[in-house]
């Protein structure tokens, strides 16, 4: 099945409301192990890079994981954004978490030493890929670690339906439906193979996990 596209930015409020809504426990939980398992012993104590983060679950996650980190926030989205420094104020964390609004590619974002660059479901939001592995090189240095995370493109549409009924169940239709275009709108393996090899970024590593890919590494090619 071919690659359909669907809109960048989900600035939508009643969609972003229902995405914030939906329960990720399950699924950022997970992201959440595979990055542990990938770095068991890795500690961030510096600065951390969330593209694409939407209301913010995956970097409230990852500041309660590294307690030290201070986490930047980018999005498109002034919809999701808002959600985002709502949960921050409510969580006490305005002081760790900071959240931007900007669309990538973008010469807005904060320019900092980051340690780790970590970005959710982004990548199949994106018509030209290209531009989050070019904002990936643009903001990293050889230690800075990578761990992209996005959905896996199914075979056919019928593959599709079968996800959203198996993992949205419960979802509203806007969710469910939403969630139907992304998979449509996703990568496979191959692409992003193609994508890190133009963007020198071959030696990152990319791992399939049910209808999940991860992609991840140190900038630095490895001797
Ligand atoms: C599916 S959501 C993922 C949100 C979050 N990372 C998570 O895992 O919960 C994708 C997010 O990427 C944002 N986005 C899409 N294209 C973008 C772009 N070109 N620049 C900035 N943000 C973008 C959307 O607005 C949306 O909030």
């Amino acid at each position: 099945m071919k690659r359909t596209t669907e809109p960048e930015l989900m600035d939508n409020a009643l969609q972003a409301k229902a995405y914030a809504e939906a329960d990720f426990e399950s699924a950022h939980s997970a992201l959440i192990n595979q990055f542990t398992e990938l770095f068991p012993d890795l500690e961030v104590t510096g600065e951390l890079l969330d593209l694409g983060c939407g209301p913010g679950d995956i970097s409230f996650r990852f500041a309660k994981l590294f307690g030290q980190a201070n986490i930047t926030g980018i999005d498109g989205a002034q919809a999701m954004l808002e959600l985002a420094r709502m949960r921050a104020e409510s969580e006490s964390l305005t002081h760790r978490i900071e959240f931007k609004e900007t669309i990538i590619p973008s010469s807005t974002i904060p320019k900092k030493p980051y340690k780790l660059i970590v970005s959710n479901s982004l990548l199949h939001h994106l018509h030209n890929p290209d531009v989050l592995w070019n904002t990936v090189l643009q903001h990293s240095n050889p230690e800075t670690v990578l761990f992209i995370a996005d959905l896996c493109r199914p075979q056919n549409g019928e593959k599709a339906r079968q996800i959203v009924a198996e993992f949205a169940a419960n979802e509203s239709n806007l969710l469910r439906e939403d969630f139907y275009n992304s998979l449509l709108a996703a990568f496979r393996p191959d692409e992003i193979k193609g994508q890190l090899t133009k963007a020198g970024l071959e030696h990152l590593s990319i791992t399939q996990t049910g209808h999940h890919l991860f992609i991840y590494g140190k900038r630095a090619k490895p001797f």
